[in-house]
């Protein structure tokens, strides 16, 4: 019979253990929840007293404030999480490794297979552990090699793929009601009821129609192959958006138009100053390379050309800021309206903003951003690359605004980078009126009431939309 899970641990509290494993805790109070992490800075501010949570994500705290102290925990005591578990979810980072073979492509996969080392080696009992982080295909394979090698007479290893499809800013919502639950696992009996173990968990809100049980293979390579399509959708609107604004089409309509078929579907068709986040072009990369090792090149290109599309998309929003303003943003001020690499999130990672600021500060422009969950310092430690670059050479041509009136006040031109919705109620004739003339405005979310603007004097570009 399947286990029956009592106490789940949680390695990794970020942006997918943290919120994936406070909803665990809410719904089942039945079963004791601690997610742990190495970071201290990150556990502490889980903890912390006046709920300032280490990540925004609209409904967390409400979560957090109901279970936390009941049945969910947060510690840095890892190794004692892992002994008293029954199941082990793994939710690591896996970035793009910086160097080494295959650099700039491959998943670093050093987090995870530090993870299960600890599994293997502090564990006393049969364990269920649940690959939680995005992996290439057929991982689980190596943390089960590396789980058996190292195991402790009597202990017993079922490994379980259940990739999350959480996005972030709707994060709690997605996991209350998923579009499914996904559980790969080894066809065997073992494998099966591992599976059921952690299915029943989901079932406490899920309905079992949406729980999707698969094997092992097919489970991780869902997971990156769900990335790819909805990257790709995005450069394919994208890329259509450059054929608008060079016919007089316009990418909101052709979009509406091409999402009416229900073969195609309406979301996601929102053309953008290029995708962000910290998976899409992660687990795109990934996806070439896992290509090219298993000698397909072809299936390599084809999906590269989704992330090449999207770096075009970026440096010619740049471009036609910079043509736009007679050739030269030089000594210019540019307001950046938003940093994050969407609304409703404090997330910065991969956010398009950052190669945006990175080309206005080459062409020696005044930038001021603002954005109202990402903090200053967030912010220069992108722009520095992580103390890369000089703070001071960053800060001579970079301020971090309060609001997003006192970044736009006296500026030559306002650029919105993320699609907070307070951009849209901004009072636009007193930003006009700070303004040196001609006023620019460049939206590249579409998100802006294009005639309004017009109607008050600003020379407006927008994605997408043809003069
Ligand atoms: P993150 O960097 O926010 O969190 C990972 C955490 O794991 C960090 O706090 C780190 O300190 C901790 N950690 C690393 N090694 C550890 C170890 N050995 N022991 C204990 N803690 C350790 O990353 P994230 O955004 O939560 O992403 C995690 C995984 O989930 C990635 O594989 C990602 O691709 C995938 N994913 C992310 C999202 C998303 O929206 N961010 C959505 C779906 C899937
Ligand atoms: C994405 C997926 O949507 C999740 O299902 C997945 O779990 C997650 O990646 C992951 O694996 O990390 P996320 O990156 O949080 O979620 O946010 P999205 O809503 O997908 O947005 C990604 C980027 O695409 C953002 O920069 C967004 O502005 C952009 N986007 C999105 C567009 O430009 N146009 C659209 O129509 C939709």
């Amino acid at each position: 019979a399947p286990v029956q899970v009592k106490k789940i641990v949680c390695i990794g509290a970020g942006y997918v253990g943290g919120p994936t494993c406070s909803v665990i805790a809410l719904k089942c109070p039945h079963i004791q929840v601690t997610i742990v992490d190495l970071n201290q800075a990150r556990i502490d501010a889980w903890n912390d007293p006046d709920f300032n949570l280490p990540i925004y994500e609209p409904g967390l705290v409400d979560v957090v404030k109901e279970c936390r102290g009941r049945n969910l925990f947060f510690s840095t005591e890892v190794d004692k999480g892992i002994s008293e578990a029954d199941l082990i979810f793994v939710s690591v980072n896996t970035p793009t490794k910086k160097s080494g073979l295959g650099a700039g492509f491959a998943a670093d996969l050093n987090y995870i297979e530090l993870a299960t080392r600890r599994i293997a080696e502090v564990s006393t009992s049969s364990k269920i552990v649940v690959e939680k982080s995005t992996v290439p295909c057929r991982t689980a394979e190596s943390m089960r090699t590396i789980l058996e090698a190292n195991a402790k007479p009597g202990c017993n290893f079922d490994i379980l793929s259940n990739p999350e499809f959480l996005a972030e800013g709707t994060a709690i919502d997605d996991l209350f009601a998923p579009d499914r639950v996904l559980i790969g696992s080894l066809q065997t009996a073992a494998g099966k009821s591992a599976c059921e173990s952690l299915a029943n968990v989901y079932a406490n809100w899920i309905p079992r129609e949406r729980i999707l049980t698969v094997g092992l293979w097919s489970s991780e390579l869902s997971k990156l192959a769900a990335n790819a399509m909805l990257a790709q959708r995005i450069s394919s609107v994208n890329a259509l958006s450059a054929v608008c604004e060079a016919t007089g089409a316009n990418i909101d309509e052709v979009a509406y138009a091409i999402g009416k078929d229900s073969r195609l579907g309406s979301k996601f068709l929102k053309a953008s100053v290029g995708f962000g986040g910290s998976c899409f072009q992660k687990d795109i990369l990934n996806l070439v390379y896992l290509s090219e090792s298993l000698h397909l090149p072809a299936v390599a290109k084809y999906w590269h050309a989704v992330v090449e599309m999207n770096e075009h998309q970026k440096d010619r929003f740049a471009k036609k800021v910079v043509d736009t303003m007679f050739n030269t943003i030089t000594g210019k001020r540019i307001a950046v309206l938003g940093f994050a690499f969407k609304k409703d999130t404090g997330d910065t990672r991969e956010s398009a903003a950052i190669t945006l600021v990175n080309h206005f500060r080459a062409e020696r422009a005044h930038v001021s951003i603002y954005d109202p969950e990402v903090t200053e310092s967030t912010i220069m430690l992108d722009l520095t690359n992580y103390g890369e670059i000089p703070a001071e050479s960053v800060q001579k041509n970079v301020k971090v605004a309060k609001s997003a009136m006192d970044a736009c006040m006296g500026a030559n031109a306002v650029v919105v980078a993320t699609e907070w919705d307070e951009f849209k109620t901004l009072d636009w004739q007193k930003i006009y009126d700070s303004m040196d003339k001609p006023a620019f405005v460049f939206d590249g979310r579409l998100i802006l009431d294009r005639e309004a603007l017009i109607k008050i004097g600003f020379k407006v570009t927008t994605i997408g939309t043809g003069a």
